[in-house]
């Protein structure tokens, strides 16, 4: 059968480091708390006129990189990301542009939190069905530019950064196995970004604001729900993972869906403490550092999940390569 495999892997994060004790000189918080609550040490955040394109750049030039792969056989570019640089022309084809892939096409996709799993998926259907050979993914966000750091209840769980993959199609039994994807628009209203949209273009506030226990409520329910059903469709069992990498939100989340799904520490890559919540780019960025840390080998089950705004949920598993 022919399936989508990740052939390379590149991520980039700003460099200025923010740490819960800065955060401590600016809202009403502790390092304590941070880490108590969430497992969150520090994060990365995108400098003064740093846009979600130029992380993205630097994480699709070392995928490129790592593979040498010629930009020109690209087939399509796909950025997940909930802060484009500007409305359109598509961060997908700014980085078209600037990474020379000529031949491909571009469009971007908006799932938040959920969206590099929703790329994947995308990029799985595109190859398996023979329109496109070789396609990337990126994950990219900047969401500390959308936060307010007057708000304890948001401004300490977001980072910036950016991941991105290669997909190319692969008759050998190794690839993405079977995608889950969902949607539950009606709590929409607990995690939303709602200026500069059509609805409030000229808006003065354009901040995240959140539902905290609602999202997190929502959180463990799907994460749980979505590894078990590509599980399903994979037909394997939790045993059957060799690494899981969760999107990186909150520890609390994580630890809820490895006990219930009784994988041991090893099986689950966390790096949410470096980089807090760096929306679609927490699982590329992971994969990566996963891979870097020779975590992942040839024939491995690797499973991919995650949700975000919309509210939104997705999986990818994949035979790796
Ligand atoms: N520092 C200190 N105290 C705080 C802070 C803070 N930063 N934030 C809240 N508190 C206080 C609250 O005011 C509250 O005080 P009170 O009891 O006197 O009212 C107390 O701490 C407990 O607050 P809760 O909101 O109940 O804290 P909770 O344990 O739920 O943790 C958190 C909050 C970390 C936000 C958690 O709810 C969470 O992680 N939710 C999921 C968020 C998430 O993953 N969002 C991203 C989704 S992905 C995307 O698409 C963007």
């Amino acid at each position: 059968m022919r399936r989508a495999a990740i052939i390379s892997v590149g991520s980039y994060v700003p460099g200025k480091v923010m740490t819960n004790f800065d955060l401590e000189k600016m809202v009403e918080t502790s390092d304590e708390w941070i880490t108590e609550r969430t497992g969150i040490k520090e994060r990365r955040i995108s400098a003064e006129g740093e846009a979600t394109s130029d992380l993205a750049f630097e994480a699709a030039a070392r995928a490129l990189k790592s593979a040498n792969f010629d930009p020109k056989e690209l087939d399509l570019v796909l950025v997940c990301t909930s802060s484009p640089d500007m409305l359109f022309p598509s961060t997908a084809c700014i980085i078209q542009d600037r990474i020379g892939a000529t031949n491909a096409a571009a469009f971007d996709l908006s799932a938040a939190c959920s969206g590099f799993n929703f790329g994947l998926a995308a990029a799985a259907s595109f190859i398996e069905s023979d329109i496109y050979n070789n396609v990337m993914v990126i994950g990219a966000d900047t969401l500390t530019k959308y936060l307010d750091w007057t708000d304890r209840n948001t401004c300490i769980l977001f980072g910036d950064g950016a991941g991105a993959v290669i997909l190319k199609a692969a008759n050998d039994g190794s690839g993405i196995l079977a995608s889950h994807l969902g949607a539950e628009g009606s709590g929409g209203k607990y995690l939303t970004m709602p200026g500069g949209g059509s609805r409030d273009p000229e808006a003065k506030k354009r901040f995240i604001s959140m539902d905290g226990k609602e999202v997190f409520k929502f959180a463990v329910r799907v994460l749980l729900s979505s590894v078990r059903a590509v599980l399903e469709k994979a037909n394997l069992s939790p045993k059957d993972i060799s690494l899981l990498i969760p999107h990186q939100a909150n520890m609390r989340i994580i630890d809820f869906a490895m006990k219930h799904l009784g994988l041991p520490k090893e099986k689950v890559y966390v790096n949410l403490e470096r980089y807090g919540n760096t929306s679609a780019a927490s699982i590329p960025i992971a994969l990566d550092e996963a891979l870097a840390e020779k975590r992942i080998k040839a024939g491995d089950i690797v499973v991919l999940a995650g949700f975000g705004a919309g509210l939104t949920y997705g999986a990818n598993i994949i035979r790796w390569r």
